[in-house]
């Protein structure tokens, strides 16, 4: 289960608090965005639980099972979803573990960048034969993805491997270039549902296949997803955590919080944040609306950012992310009894250093008047997983509605891809009007 606890931006308990009248207030502004959520479901709540979706990614188990790891090609909604579950539901070291070990499941890895020293790296460590490619697009046109492809699939062809035996693509179900080849080479494919945005797309076909490779249970995901559904279409602010995770969120926007951290206290839980800040930003940022939501590791950036969250501009909103049960512990040593910089810690546990640090650090900021949220994860588990995802993609639908931007598309990342087509020579971009400047400005 997750528990979330708002009582800290209540004026109760911080001058900067806000009333429940202005928070009652606000929700009900938002009763049309939830009616439209609970009447015309956005695709990313109509896929949960749906029996399409579950079905074609369970229909290539048997496949997966004959290989040792799984590469995702992706970028953003297409990569950061599959990135939150392997590094949340698995161990951190599952990619060093041996194939017992990890249950014969795949170890899993997921390309979302063009580097090409970490693109090297991870080809590096594959048995190209026992490896699975699964290029995820939905368009099937972004650059990085598309050039990632390309780099396995001429490996692949290069070491006289059978691209289609070792090729899936996750793509729009009718267009594009991937849906295209997929259709005329028979490559398996996978599809996202054209009612679902990349950054929402974490528990369709996107997200489900390398879970599924590497264990995570599929269908506890979406059960945690569906409990998330029934709770976050409710109109009784009190009840719905999304709700009041967008009012709450609005109104500090509305006062001048520009800002919105999220700090798991979980290295494994760390990633959770990474997903949140594109969702948040990409969905959010418009019309010189949105907030900038910044990520932040406890105990980590206690030594790098807490400075400036109690000091530095007050702009922001915090969100702590607890974690009660860590699955595993870590005595430490009972050693230099006389020496009391050390003797105070011999014999705890870091589960409670760790969470000790959390509830100083949220308690000094609540006594310098900073807004802050907890919301605590019993234990890693997939329900719970789906229970955070689905609340906070209802969230930033209803925070849409109230910034009145369309939280699903993304213009403002559209002219960086128009230029970067024509630097690089696709055809159809050459006029791009601002490109002879860009060159000559700052290029040459
Ligand atoms: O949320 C989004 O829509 C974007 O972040 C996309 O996921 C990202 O740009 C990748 O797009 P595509 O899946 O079309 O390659």
């Amino acid at each position: 289960m997750l528990r979330f606890d708002f009582s800290r931006v209540l004026i109760e308990n911080i001058p900067s608090g806000l009333t429940q009248d202005e928070i009652e207030k606000i929700a009900s502004k938002a009763a049309e965005a939830l009616d439209e959520m609970k009447n015309d479901q956005p695709g990313f709540l109509r896929i949960i639980n749906n029996a399409e979706v579950l079905e074609q990614v369970k229909a290539l188990q048997e496949w997966l099972s004959g290989f040792d790891s799984f590469v995702v090609l992706g970028i953003g909604g297409s990569a950061l979803g599959n990135i939150a579950l392997h590094k949340g539901l698995r161990p951190l070291n599952w990619n060093q573990m041996s194939s017992e070990d990890r249950g014969g499941y795949l170890r899993v890895y997921v390309v979302d960048n063009v580097d090409p020293d970490f693109v090297s790296s991870i080809l590096d460590e594959l048995d190209l034969r026992r490896t699975i490619f699964n290029v995820i697009s939905k368009s099937g046109s972004t650059a990085e993805a598309m050039a990632n492809y390309l780099v396995v699939r001429n490996l692949l062809e290069s070491f006289g491997l059978n691209p289609m035996e070792q090729l899936v693509f996750t793509t729009d179900p009718k267009k594009g270039v991937l849906r295209k080849i997929a259709e005329e080479e028979s490559i398996r494919v996978l599809d996202i549902p054209q009612d679902v945005g990349g950054r929402f797309s974490v528990l369709t076909q996107v997200g489900l296949l390398s879970a599924m490779a590497e264990g995570i249970d599929i269908d506890e995901l979406h059960k945690g997803a569906e409990e998330a559904k029934r709770r976050c279409i409710q109109s009784d602010v009190w009840n719905n955590p999304a709700l009041l995770i967008a009012v709450i969120h609005y109104l500090y926007h509305e006062k001048g919080r520009n800002v919105t951290v999220m700090m798991p206290y979980s290295n494994r839980l760390y990633y959770l944040a990474d997903w949140f800040r594109q969702l948040w930003a990409e969905s959010l940022g418009k019309n010189g609306k949105g907030q900038t939501p910044v990520k932040a590791l406890g105990t980590t950036d206690q030594h790098s950012q807490i400075q400036l969250y109690n000091d530095g501009p007050d702009d922001k909103l915090i969100t702590f992310i607890e974690l009660e049960d860590y699955s595993r512990d870590v005595l430490i040593g009972k050693l230099h009894e006389n020496e009391e910089v050390l003797s105070y810690l011999g014999g705890k546990k870091l589960s409670n250093l760790i969470r000790l640090e959390m509830i100083g650090t949220e308690a000094a900021l609540t006594e310098n008047g900073k807004p802050t949220m907890r919301i605590t994860f019993d234990e890693i588990s997939e329900y719970n997983f789906g229970y955070f995802f689905v609340t906070y993609e209802c969230a930033t639908a209803i925070a849409g509605y109230l910034f009145g931007v369309n939280p699903y598309d993304q213009p403002g990342v559209e002219l960086g891809k128009r230029i970067t087509y024509s630097l690089m020579g696709r055809s159809g971009y050459e006029g791009e009007v601002t490109l002879g400047r860009i060159k000559k400005q700052l290029l040459i």
